[in-house]
């Protein structure tokens, strides 16, 4: 047996820490063994001092825009945002301009990804306008993701999805707008009273009840509330097919910062109190929620800093940075190592996809990490258009050195070493 690639070192690998050698053959994974029973290879790598192998992360709630808002990402400024981050795969959302709600931009869309891209990566499609493109669709879109203007079009699509993924975005449209309307001229630190936590929880329990008895599989995403984690917890346990994720700054800020960057930090759902962040940062540690998600969504600086609450776009860019604050919340001991499966095997499982795990077999995604020596996160320095963060400022340990995808030497020092178009379409399960 020979190999394309040997790495050797220190890996994680199966939730544990141990000394390695992880082969990669035609761009899988063929063995992870001890060194000294490695298969002759082309090329052999030895990780330094200091440095660690993880397989590649799986980030499932990723904005890479591009159509018409490619002022504020573009497939290929995201995608290297993502390898910058360790990120191996993207899920991508359908909210662009136009939105991705039919065949035919789902198409066009698959085209523009497939063209630029640096990772491998697999797209939902919004509700979708013509129920009966649903098979040719499901052929391309690992998933539907619903937004709230969507719910009422569910019990009517349902037929149509069961055994695919739905991804929700659990915030009740009706709370929201009866809030909004209540105040005359919000500002900034009204956002959170305008999308209370009342609106998720409404959601969480709206969406549980359509899908009572069916046979879906349903992922809840970027969760803000302990009351909608422990709902989705106890239907899971009563056999519901069923997933949640949770964004590090719900779990990692609180309301507070939104206080200071004022619209930099705008974000649906809105960062909440302290309590709700630990709750949610407990919710990671202990495995009650299925996968860490960015949420990457980026938007240029200066439609964040506009006066006007409403014309204040939410979201911001995650994906550089995610993996580094993971493994220092880790090294500081604020999170248990396992963690790191939250943002790679398990997303990998939920999405079907053959990756997120050293594992004889996955794609040969591996990232090389280097711990220990301080950084301060410098947004100005990311590969996204989007040049913010409301963890600029934060000091992270670890560095991401390389980034192997498929066996392809994709990142080094921060810099491609691939070009355009180099990343694969995975599609549904
Ligand atoms: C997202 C965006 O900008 O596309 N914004 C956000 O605040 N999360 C929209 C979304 O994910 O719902
Ligand atoms: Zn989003």
């Amino acid at each position: 047996m020979r190999a394309d690639l040997v790495i050797e070192g220190r890996a994680y690998v199966g939730g544990r820490l141990i000394e390695t050698a992880v082969a990669i053959n035609d761009g899988l994974i063929i063995s992870v063994s001890n060194p000294a029973l490695t298969p002759e290879a082309e090329e052999r790598v030895v990780l330094g001092l200091g440095q660690l192998m993880l397989p590649g992360m799986v980030d499932m709630h990723v904005h890479m825009r591009d159509f018409n808002q490619a002022h504020k990402e573009d497939w290929y400024t995201g995608t290297l945002a993502a390898l910058r981050g360790g990120v191996t795969l993207v899920v991508d959302m359908p909210n662009n301009d136009p939105f991705v709600d039919s065949l035919a931009v789902l198409r066009e869309k698959l085209e523009i990804a497939r063209s630029k891209t640096l990772v491998d990566f697999a797209l939902y499609c919004g509700a979708p306008r013509n129920p009966h493109e649903i098979p040719e669709i499901k052929k391309i879109a690992c998933g539907f993701k619903i937004y709230p203007e969507d719910y009422d079009k569910l019990p009517g699509l349902l037929k149509y999805l069961e055994e695919n993924l739905i991804v929700i975005h659990p915030e009740d449209p009706e709370i929201i707008a009866r809030e909004r309307s209540a105040i005359v001229r919000p500002r900034i630190e009204d956002h959170c009273k305008i999308r209370p936590k009342l609106a998720e929880i409404k959601a969480v329990e709206r969406i549980l009840e359509i899908a009572r008895n069916k046979r879906l599989r349903l992922h809840f995403t970027h969760l803000t509330t302990n009351d909608s984690i422990l709902r989705i917890a106890s239907s899971k346990l009563c056999g519901a097919s069923i997933s949640c994720d949770v964004t590090l700054h719900h779990a990692l800020l609180s309301s507070d910062v939104m206080m200071m960057l004022r619209g930099v930090a705008k974000v649906n759902p809105p960062l909440r109190s302290k309590g709700d962040a630990e709750a949610m940062l407990n919710a990671v540690r202990s495995g009650l929620v299925d996968a860490i998600a960015s949420d990457h969504a980026p938007h240029l600086l200066e439609e964040k800093l506009r006066e006007d609450y409403d014309e204040v776009p939410p979201g911001f860019p995650g994906l550089e940075i995610y993996l580094p604050i993971i493994l220092t919340q880790i090294l500081n001991g604020d999170m248990p190592p396992r963690v790191l499966d939250l943002y790679s095997r398990r997303p990998a499982e939920i999405l079907g996809a053959r990756k997120g795990s050293l594992a004889p077999g996955m794609d040969g995604d591996v990232v090389i990490v280097e711990l220990g020596k301080e950084h301060v996160i410098d947004p100005s320095e990311f590969a996204s258009k989007a040049k913010y963060s409301p963890f600029g400022g934060w000091i992270v340990k670890a560095e991401v050195k390389r980034v192997y995808l498929r066996g392809i030497l994709a990142l080094e020092d921060g810099e491609p070493r691939v070009g355009m178009g180099v990343g694969r379409h995975v599609a549904g399960s």
